[in-house]
C-alpha cells in the first residue's frame, strides 16, 4: 500500500517527496557594502546578523562583502564584534571558524544620525574598505533605527551625495513601522523618494520571506486542483490567524503607540490576505506579482464605521499562565501606562469586493500572549449541496478544510470525509498531511536571511511597493481613527486571559455569522 494511504484513523500522510528534479533556481548576490543605522538596536542583534552570518556561513554571501555598523551607542569595531558575536550565540547558529571569517567584516562608527559630517565619515569608509573587499560599489543601506529617524537618515543621506548609484547599484531598505497612517506614511514616502528612486526602495515585510507564505503562491499556482476552487462559489470563508505566546517584551514605547492594528495587520496580516486572495499575474514577476496584491488591498470593502463592533474585535490580556508560567497583564509591563487601552488583540471580517470573492468574508485575528504560537490560513469549503447521508449517519457533516500552517509548524492539510472502516456506515474526519520540510534535508532560510539574500539579488517580490504600504494604510486610518476618537459604536477593548485563545467577544464576531473560529 503506498505512503499515501496508511491506516491511520486521523492522519492520512502523502506519500514520499521527491525534490530531484524538481524545478528550481539557486541565486548568488552581487558583491556588496551594508550600512545598517541603527546598529546597536535590537533588530541588529536578534535578526539583521544573525541572518547575514547565516548567509555567509553557508557561502551564499561570499567575502566580497562587508557590514558598516552605525548608531549612536560609543563603540569601536572590535567592541561590536564582541557585542554581535554575542547576538549570534543567543540568536542564531554560531559556528568559530565561519565567525572568524565573518567578524573580520564587520565594522562600526559611533555617530549621531543628524549630524552631516557623520555621512562624510560613512562615505570616506566606504570608499576606503570597498577597495579591500572588491564590493564593486554595491551599497545598501538598512534602516533599523527608531522611525522617528527614519526621515533625518535618509534625507542626509541624499543631501550627502550616498544615495545615488556610480560604480556600482545603490538600495535602501526601510523597516516597518512605515508610517503610522494614511498621511505619516505618505510623509515618510516623500522624504524617501527626494533621496532615492522607488526602484531604490526596499520596504520590508518579514512575513512575506517566510518560506510558507511564499508557498501560498506556489500551492495555488502550481497545481490544477485548487485553483479553480478558489473563489465563492466553493469557500464559504477564509481565516488568517497570527497567535503570538511571547507578550509586549520590552518594546513597550512602540507598542504603546502602535498596538495589534498597526503592529500586525497593517503589514504582515495584509500581505498574507493578499497572497491568499490575489489573482495570478502572467508571469512570477515583482512588479506584477505586487500589482496583484495591491489590486487586493484596493478592493477591501470599508467597514461602516459607526458598526465597527459588528466587524471588529479588540482585546488586551490580563494577567495569565503561558506554557505553565504565570504571566503579568499588559498594564502591568514595564513601559506601558497603567491605564492604556492599546489593544494587543484583534479580530476583523474582511471583505473583498472582486468577483471571486464577492460576499466571503474572510477572518484575520491576531493577538500577544495567546494560548500557543500559531500562523496559518485555514480556506473553509461550503457545505455539500445536499448530504444523502443524513438518514444513515444520523446528522450533519462538517465542511472540507484546506489549512496552510505557517509558523512553527510548516505544514499543508486537508480535511475530509471517509467512510469509518467496519460493518456500520458512518464518517470520520480525516487529515491529508504534508509537511513542508519533508523530504528535504537542504538549506532552509529564514524570513530575514531571505529578504536580506533577495535585496542583494535585486529582487523585489517580497518587499512591499508604495502602493501596498499606501493601500494598506488607507483601509486602516479611517478604523484607527474612529477606536482612538472613541465614537460610538467604536469596540471596546476587552479583556483576555493570557494563556487563552483571546477575549470571548472575538467568538461572538464569527458566531453571529454562525462560523467558529479554528483553535486547533
Ligand atoms: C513584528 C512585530 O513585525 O512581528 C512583533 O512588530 C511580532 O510584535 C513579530 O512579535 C512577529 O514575527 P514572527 O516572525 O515572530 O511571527
Amino acid at each position: 500500500m503506498p505512503d499515501a494511504f496508511q491506516n491511520d484513523p486521523h492522519e492520512i500522510k502523502v506519500g514520499k517527496v521527491e525534490p530531484r528534479g524538481a524545478p528550481c533556481v539557486e541565486f548568488s548576490p552581487d558583491p556588496s557594502a551594508m550600512v545598517i543605522f541603527g546598529a546597536s538596536g535590537d533588530l541588529t542583534r536578534r535578526k539583521l546578523i544573525p541572518a547575514l552570518f547565516k548567509l555567509s556561513r553557508t557561502g551564499i554571501i561570499g567575502d566580497d562583502f562587508f557590514v558598516l555598523g552605525v548608531a549612536r551607542t560609543e563603540m569601536d569595531s572590535e567592541g561590536f564584534r564582541t557585542a554581535m558575536e554575542e547576538a549570534v550565540k543567543a540568536h542564531g547558529e554560531f559556528e568559530t571558524a565561519a565567525w572568524e571569517r565573518f567578524a573580520k567584516r564587520l565594522f562600526y562608527i559611533s555617530a549621531d544620525y543628524g549630524d552631516e559630517g557623520a555621512y562624510a565619515a560613512i562615505a570616506s569608509f566606504l570608499e576606503e574598505k570597498e577597495g579591500v573587499f572588491a564590493t564593486k560599489g554595491n551599497r545598501i543601506f538598512y534602516v533599523a533605527t527608531p522611525p522617528s529617524v527614519y526621515e533625518t537618515v535618509t534625507g542626509l543621506l541624499g543631501a550627502s551625495g550616498l544615495a545615488g548609484e556610480k560604480a556600482g547599484w545603490t538600495r535602501l531598505v526601510v523597516e516597518k513601522p512605515y508610517g503610522r497612517d494614511t498621511g505619516s506614511a505618505r510623509r515618510l514616502d516623500e522624504a524617501v523618494l527626494s533621496s532615492f528612486s522607488e526602484p531604490q526602495v526596499y520596504r520590508i515585510d518579514h512575513y512575506l520571506g517566510k518560506e510558507t507564505v511564499q508557498n501560498i503562491l506556489m500551492l495555488r499556482f502550481a497545481n490544477t486542483i485548487f485553483e479553480p476552487l478558489w473563489n465563492r462559489h466553493f469557500i464559504d470563508h477564509v481565516q488568517i490567524t497570527v497567535a503570538e505566546t511571547l507578550g509586549v517584551e520590552r518594546r513597550a514605547g512602540y507598542y504603546e503607540q502602535a498596538g495589534v492594528l498597526r503592529d500586525m495587520f497593517q503589514n504582515h496580516m495584509m500581505q498574507v490576505l493578499a497572497l491568499a486572495s490575489m489573482e495570478p499575474p502572467s508571469v512570477y514577476d515583482p512588479e506584477l506579482v505586487r500589482d496583484e496584491r495591491s489590486k487586493v488591498l484596493l478592493a477591501l470593502r470599508r467597514p461602516p464605521l459607526e458598526r465597527m463592533d459588528d466587524w471588529l474585535c479588540l482585546g488586551q490580556y490580563v494577567e495569565g499562565e503561558i506554557d505553565g508560567k504565570a504571566v503579568p497583564g499588559y498594564t502591568e509591563e514595564e513601559g506601558v501606562a497603567r491605564s492604556s487601552q492599546v489593544p494587543t488583540f484583534a479580530a476583523m471580517r474582511v471583505y473583498i469586493d472582486n468577483w471571486r470573492w464577492q460576499g466571503v468574508p474572510i477572518y484575520l485575528r491576531s493577538g500577544k500572549r495567546l494560548k500557543k504560537r500559531l500562523s496559518e490560513v485555514s480556506v473553509q469549503f461550503r457545505n455539500v449541496p445536499h448530504l444523502m447521508f443524513k438518514d444513515t449517519i444520523g446528522g450533519e457533516i462538517g465542511p472540507n478544510t484546506l489549512i496552510l500552517k505557517i509558523q512553527p509548524e510548516e505544514r499543508i492539510q486537508l480535511k475530509f470525509h471517509t467512510k469509518y472502516p467496519g460493518s456500520r456506515v458512518c464518517l470520520r474526519d480525516v487529515f491529508m498531511d504534508f509537511s513542508y520540510l519533508e523530504g528535504y534535508r537542504g538549506l532552509t532560510l529564514g524570513a530575514y536571511e531571505r529578504v536580506l539574500m533577495d535585496c542583494m539579488l535585486g529582487d523585489k517580490t517580497l518587499f512591499v511597493r508604495k502602493d501596498g504600504v499606501s493601500l494598506s494604510w488607507e483601509f486602516l486610518t479611517p478604523i484607527l481613527e474612529y477606536i482612538e476618537k472613541s465614537g460610538k459604536g467604536a469596540p471596546d477593548v476587552n479583556l483576555y486571559r493570557a494563556g487563552s485563545y483571546g477575549p470571548t467577544e472575538a467568538d461572538k464576531l464569527m458566531s453571529k455569522d454562525g462560523r467558529r473560529w479554528r483553535n486547533e
